[in-house]
């Protein structure tokens, strides 16, 4: 989602605006801009639609010269995908902003900028921006005192950077919900949205605030907060690691983490297990206090982040923990009954998704005990804004497919289970025994990656079909829409997922020959039930693939493909069973050609709510 570089220089800027923006594509985009002041005191912008490369290559044409520039890559909200709605967005030739969010009164902010005798040249909400910063100027205000009057004018959830032809030397940037994080040098200044874009220069960074605007020079920057009180913030040193992160052999970033994930879950294990428990330190140095006085557990996150709530769900539940799980996006906006005792886990890889974000803070503010985070970002917003945090480990995820941190973040939550077992009385045997099997995991991981051949030719059947049903049951059914989920969003093929019982209810009238039904099928309880279910879509035409195991009793036949997933305990099993059907969407995607790494219209970090 929309990603934001800018840089007070002693050099040219231009090289660190360029490599900053290819450093936040991971989050998704549509459409990237650049724009200096040049040795001429003007503004120089260039824009492209499509990647990042293709500015490179506008810039190789016709370099751009200055040392203080913006940067900004665009995931479309307001306006379509074109030049004219790329940003930076300028104002009278001489005031020139980009920014991340939605400004939700950008209506209102138009009509009044018409009526000024102020044009339009884009469809975007950003532009009332850039033109209500120049109607400040004309009033006499500093630029950096017309940005903050502009913030306080402005509804919505965003971050900006400016700068102005007639001042050279000088940035003003400003945070309303987005994160932007200031990074310095002794003689240099740098914005980013995120730390991968600062590494390059420096480790150092500082976190703006919400309502703060900073001032950057090269000497420096001032930070002022809402008030308009000089504010310093605390500085932090980065621990991630500059380097690019490579493809390798793989043909995906996707391939390549999916085939990562028993190093990862390796890694989020590591020093998490004594013998056989689980250290609680693990979450935080408040964890025990915490952990303590919790009563049950709310969980709540986004997309394939909350697939791993509903697994956690059933494992805190059996060992007694009540435990809800939602949305973020419904959460963020609905009363709560408080409830005792409630610890308010979010889920999140990158710690920075909007809802979730917005999601934890209703959370507080409705009392909740205590917060926690399972994330993979230690930089975070989430992180900074928990009580406690537990760190997945797995290393940057670039795909916007989420698969190893989906693992990383459900042997999380496992273990958490565990913790919290201790205090709910539950059977202590039970935490040897599922240490025990967390110890298998990423061997059982790494057999389960051995069925790729098996799948890749099982995906031949898809790769004409318009839509897929995916079924599973109990602990399960999250998997099986986190397998419906990866393959509407890499192959771009409608799928949904229900629990298998639920079929007979609605769904079963979409089942004809046509239509591919997937279902994860372990040996559990419930496996005598699940397979009556297939026998109710083989009744009716459907065709099953099954991940099953080979115990299961399920025997194929024409209208039954089956792949055997290695006996797993049952503890364990929704960790291993989600790898086959990430391996069914990738290669489904490969059939259809789409861009796997970068499906379309999604971002990998979604800041806008
Ligand atoms: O960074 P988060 O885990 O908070 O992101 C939440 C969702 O946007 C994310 O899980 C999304 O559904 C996946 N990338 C899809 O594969």
């Amino acid at each position: 989602m929309c990603g934001i570089v800018g840089a007070v220089r002693n050099s040219e800027a231009s090289g660190f605006l360029l490599e900053g923006l290819r450093r936040l594509e991971y989050r998704g985009y549509d459409s990237a801009g650049v724009v200096v002041i040049n040795h001429a005191g003007a503004l120089e912008r260039t824009r492209t639609i499509g990647k990042v490369g293709e500015l490179e290559q506008a810039l190789q044409r016709s370099p751009l010269t200055g040392m203080t520039g913006i940067a900004h890559t665009r995931w479309a909200t307001h306006g379509g995908v074109t030049e004219p709605n790329a940003h930076p967005h300028i104002c009278n030739d001489t005031l020139a902003l980009v920014c991340n969010g939605i400004i939700e009164n950008h209506e209102s902010l138009r009509e009044v900028q018409r009526a000024s005798g102020l044009t339009f040249t884009s469809e975007t909400d950003t532009e009332v921006v850039v033109h209500q910063v120049y109607l400040h100027l004309q009033e006499g205000l500093d630029l950096a005192d017309a940005v903050r009057a502009t913030m306080k004018e402005l509804q919505g959830s965003f971050a900006l950077a400016v700068v102005h032809a007639g001042e050279p030397g000088r940035l003003v940037v400003g945070r309303q919900g987005p994160p932007l994080l200031l990074g310095r040098t002794d003689d240099e200044t740098f914005v980013a949205s995120d730390i991968n874009a600062l590494l390059p220069v420096t480790r150092s960074y500082q976190v703006l605030e919400n309502g703060d605007v900073a001032d950057l020079h090269d000497t420096g920057c001032l930070i002022r907060n809402d008030r308009g009180e000089i504010v310093e913030r605390p500085l932090h040193t980065s621990a991630q690691s500059g380097d690019a992160v490579e493809l390798g052999d793989y043909r995906h970033f996707m391939q390549k983490e999916i085939h990562e994930q028993p190093r990862a879950v390796a890694d989020t294990l590591e020093g998490r297990l004594l013998g056989d428990r689980v250290l609680e330190d693990s979450f935080g140095a408040k964890a025990k206090e915490i952990f303590d006085a919790t009563r049950q557990v709310q969980i709540i996150a986004c997309g394939t982040s909350y697939h791993a709530g509903l697994v956690a769900q059933h494992w805190l539940e059996y060992v007694g923990v009540p435990c809800e799980v939602e949305v973020a996006s419904e959460y963020r906006y609905r009363r709560h009954a408080p409830r005792e005792g409630t610890l308010v886990v979010t889920i999140s890889q990158s710690g920075e998704t909007a809802d979730t974000l917005a999601a934890l803070e209703e959370a507080v503010r409705q009392g909740a005990m205590g917060t926690m985070v399972i994330c993979n970002v230690p930089e975070s917003s989430l992180v900074r804004e928990s009580d406690l945090a537990f760190m997945t480990h797995c290393g940057p995820e670039v795909g916007v497919a989420s698969t190893k941190t989906f693992v990383s973040a459900m042997t999380g939550l496992l273990l958490l289970a565990l913790v919290l077992s201790r205090r709910h009385g539950f059977d202590a045997g039970f935490e040897t025994h599922v240490v025990r099997q967390l110890r298998t995991l990423p061997g059982a991981l790494e057999s389960a990656l051995a069925m790729e051949d098996a799948i890749a030719e099982m995906a031949q059947a898809f790769g004409d079909k318009a839509h897929a049903l995916f079924l599973g049951r109990g602990a399960h059914f999250p998997i099986a829409m986190e397998g419906a989920l990866k393959l509407k969003e890499i192959s771009y093929i409608h799928a949904e997922a229900y629990p298998a019982g639920e079929l007979k209810h609605g769904p079963l009238a979409l089942v004809d020959e046509k239509i591919p039904v997937v279902a994860v099928a372990p040996n559990d309880l419930l496996i005598e039930k699940l397979k009556s279910n297939l026998e109710e879509v083989r009744a009716r035409g459907g065709r099953l693939y099954l991940f099953a195991d080979p115990a299961s009793g399920l025997v194929e036949s024409e209208d039954v493909r089956i792949l055997h997933v290695a006996p797993v305990d049952s503890a364990i099993a929704p960790i291993i069973y989600s790898v086959p059907l990430q391996l069914l969407s990738y290669h489904v995607a490969l059939i259809k050609g789409t861009d796997v790494d970068k499906p379309r219209n999604l971002a990998k970090s979604v800041t806008v709510e």
